[in-house]
């Protein structure tokens, strides 16, 4: 696995003070709802979003006289961070997934209607916590992923009907839905430290480059033995998503393959043994390398846009280098 500890150890100190502004963030007096955020605070994820926006406030000079994190960069981070838990809650929902983060999903728990009221609870928190912080700018950047991900879900749920999707519409439906928010964490990072808008600009290619990579990763996970992930695997071809290994395969099998295949998806996503037999298919076939040759030209690119950003100094350069080892943590990682 990747080595994190020189990020790690570079936001010690950020990540410290982020946990109490994050737990303040969602407070509430009604009874049900802090009962959910308790038990949503005590399974925290990998919190890499955060990371992203600190390190790329960091890269732009955004630090304050003590060299920690500056308040707008804690709302850049809180705001996302907000933003990424109420999608997750949603995505259970629309995925129907009993698991999140090695234990039952809220919707699983407190089951649907609960879990769309939470999401929205959440994202309501992430809003506010900008409004009131009178960070525009972090909210403009946010509102537009936020609107890609509801859309790229969506065209991912039109795209489940239709079995025949091309790597151009995978790459669509993955910019929208995932990357998006990877690229509004390094847009905001060095707005929060005054970047001007070509340069946020380009910090939103990079994140969005990270994002593509990492939502491929994740979809070979899915494909994985076990839960190291703390989330089901084969819940992808159990909702019918296309995913790129699957759609590679499908593109260089035999036609009597490829219908197979088709057929399996089509009317036994809900029998585990043709799940089971749809994975091994796939991790057979040409598709787990293809998947991985683009995670690879993704990460490439995302490194050589860094090299050109950011500028020389003692912070930025060390910014630079600790998001070079988160860039290839998110693209490597396991769980
Ligand atoms: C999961 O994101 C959702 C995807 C976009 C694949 P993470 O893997 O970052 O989730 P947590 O926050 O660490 O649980
Ligand atoms: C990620 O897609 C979509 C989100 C924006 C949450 P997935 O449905 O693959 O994410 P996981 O695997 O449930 O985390
Ligand atoms: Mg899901
Ligand atoms: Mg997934």
């Amino acid at each position: 696995m990747s080595d994190l500890k020189r990020v790690t150890s570079l936001l010690a100190g950020d990540m410290a003070a982020f946990k109490p502004k994050f737990r303040a963030a969602v407070t509430t007096d009604v009874a049900l709802l802090d009962t959910v955020m308790r038990y949503i605070l005590r399974r925290k994820g990998k919190q890499m979003r955060p990371m992203f926006v600190f390190l790329s406030a960091r890269l732009h000079g955004g630090v304050d006289a003590q060299g920690a994190a500056t308040d707008q960069a804690h709302t850049a981070a809180a705001l996302i961070e907000l933003l990424h838990t109420a999608t997750l809650v949603h995505d259970d929902v629309v995925d129907e997934s009993p698991l999140r983060r090695g234990v039952f999903s809220i919707q699983a728990l407190w089951k649907k209607k609960v879990a769309v009221l939470v999401g929205d609870y959440l994202l309501s928190r992430g809003l506010l916590a900008a409004v009131d912080a009178e960070a525009f700018d972090l909210l403009k950047i946010t509102s537009r992923a936020v609107r890609e991900m509801s859309e790229g879900e969506l065209l991912q749920i039109e795209k489940a009907r239709r079995l025949d999707i091309t790597e151009e519409v995978y790459f669509d439906i993955i910019r929208r839905k995932t990357a998006s928010l990877l690229a509004a964490c390094c847009a905001c990072g060095a707005a929060s430290a005054g970047a001007d808008d070509d340069t946020v600009q380009k910090m939103w290619g990079l994140g969005e480059r990270v994002g593509l990579a990492f939502q491929i990763q994740d979809d070979l996970l899915d494909l994985g033995e076990g839960d190291r992930t703390g989330k089901p695997t084969g819940q992808d071809i159990r909702e019918r998503k296309m995913t790129l290994p699957l759609i590679h395969t499908l593109a260089k099998a035999t036609p009597s393959e490829r219908r197979r295949l088709i057929r399996l998806v089509k009317h036994k996503s809900e029998d585990p043994a043709a799940v089971k037999e749809v994975m091994d298919a796939i991790l057979a076939g040409p598709g787990m390398e293809r998947a991985r040759s683009e995670m690879r030209r993704l990460k490439e690119e995302s490194l050589a846009l860094l090299n050109e950003l950011g500028g020389h100094d003692a912070v930025s350069t060390e910014a630079r280098d600790a998001l070079r080892d988160l860039i290839e943590y998110t693209i490597r990682r396991v769980q």
